[in-house]
């Protein structure tokens, strides 16, 4: 386990009993829009992070407080409901699951901070939950998994942020290992951690700084076409539970090309393989084919997941161009967010220059872009 310090931001809160977790954001290699498809993904958590101070009091009132929004919220634990697009409705939603399946809820007193870039697609969201989860695990003594900890907090993200996510965020925060990714299956829940060996390549995030409104409602739309795809594929294989089920040839057979319901389908399917045969190529060190993987999937994503926006496909686009630059790609839910680039290490100095003044003059915007570093998962780090 690596060390990781308390943010001077939270150390004014801290008492003899407080306990503190620390839960980082996440990046995806690839497997994008798979988790809710039974499929598969390869994330590893990152050294961005949420924080969270806690500790029980008595009664049943929560007294949370953000760092970040310089706000603070009380509220009876009867009397929690969702409140979309407040930053306490993932604490309220992860407090509910604890409600439901804990026995016994207390009040607590919360504080949060962090340092993941919100709406950039590196699930700060997910780190908020996760953090909770794990604090309010531990205070209450309630003894759940890290897998069952991942699904209450995607639980939370469905029914009081009403994003019907798949599993990935909150997995590969609860279950980050440094320097590894994880290539996990979202069906089982069955994982496995290979160190990612880049060489003399790097992981650079671009930052489109773009956060579009449309993210979360177009994300359950995606996920409804795939049902109905599914739906469709059943009448003639009812075995099919899921698009992981089904094959190319299936969704050629069941479904007429051109429907956006066949795009969606298409790049689902396709994307479960490439995940598969990337994975190979890591292990084996062909980091040139996978980097060619990464350019199919934001095509995929771009033109038959329609996840992707002009600022992302710029990005790509021009990256594209380099010979350093072995691949790239939107990464997350899309809309927005960031880009995923492997780059030459000796490159990307003179690359980030470059494509700063290039993204503002074609996109009038500012471009962030953070150098990663892959980090543990969920832990108390007092
Ligand atoms: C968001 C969701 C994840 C996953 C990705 C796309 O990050 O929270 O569950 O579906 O989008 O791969």
């Amino acid at each position: 386990m690596g060390e990781y310090r308390v943010p001077e931001q939270l150390k004014k809160f801290v008492t003899e009993k407080t306990i503190i977790v620390r839960s980082p954001g996440r990046i995806n290699l690839i497997g994008e829009h798979t988790d809710y498809n039974d499929g598969f993904v390869l994330p590893a958590a990152i050294d961005k992070a949420v924080y969270v101070t806690i500790e029980q009091v008595p009664g049943t009132k929560l007294f949370l407080h953000s760092v970040d929004f310089n706000e603070s919220v009380e509220i009876e634990l009867t009397a929690i409901k969702p409140v979309p697009g407040h930053w306490s409705t993932y604490i309220l939603g992860v407090a509910d699951q604890f409600v439901q399946k804990a026995k016994q809820v207390s009040g607590f007193k919360l504080n949060i901070y962090g340092d993941v870039p919100l709406g950039a697609g590196l699930s700060s969201s997910a780190a908020v939950e996760c953090a909770v989860a794990f604090a309010l695990n531990k205070i209450l003594n309630a003894g759940f998994s890290r897998k069952e900890l991942a699904l209450m907090a995607q639980a939370a993200e469905h029914t009081y942020a009403g994003v019907k996510c798949g599993i990935m965020d909150q997995f590969a925060s609860l279950f980050g290992k440094k320097d590894n990714v994880i290539r996990l299956d979202c069906r089982s829940l069955d994982y496995e951690y290979f160190p990612l060996e880049l060489n003399e390549y790097v992981v650079v995030l671009f930052d489109t700084q773009v956060k579009h409104s449309l993210a979360s409602s177009e994300y359950n739309v995606r996920r409804e076409q795939c049902e109905a795809g599914v739906a469709l594929i059943q009448q003639k294989y009812p075995q099919v539970k899921n698009l992981r089920d089904t094959t190319i040839e299936m969704i050629k057979e069941c479904i007429s090309p051109g429907d956006i319901v066949y795009n969606r389908c298409k790049y689902v399917v396709e994307e479960i393989t490439r995940l598969q045969t990337g994975c190979g190529d890591l292990q084996r060190g062909d980091l040139m084919a996978f980097g060619q993987k990464m350019y199919a999937t934001h095509h995929g994503l771009s033109k038959y997941y329609e996840v992707s926006c002009k600022e992302l496909d710029y990005l790509v686009e021009y990256v594209q161009q380099s010979r350093d630059v072995i691949g790239a790609r939107m990464m997350g839910g899309g809309f927005g967010g960031c880009t995923i680039n492997i780059i030459k290490k000796s490159s990307v100095e003179g690359l980030v220059s470059e494509l700063t003044v290039a993204y503002l003059e074609n996109m009038g915007k500012e471009l962030k872009h953070y150098m990663v570093n892959i980090e543990d998962g969920t832990s108390i780090i007092k």
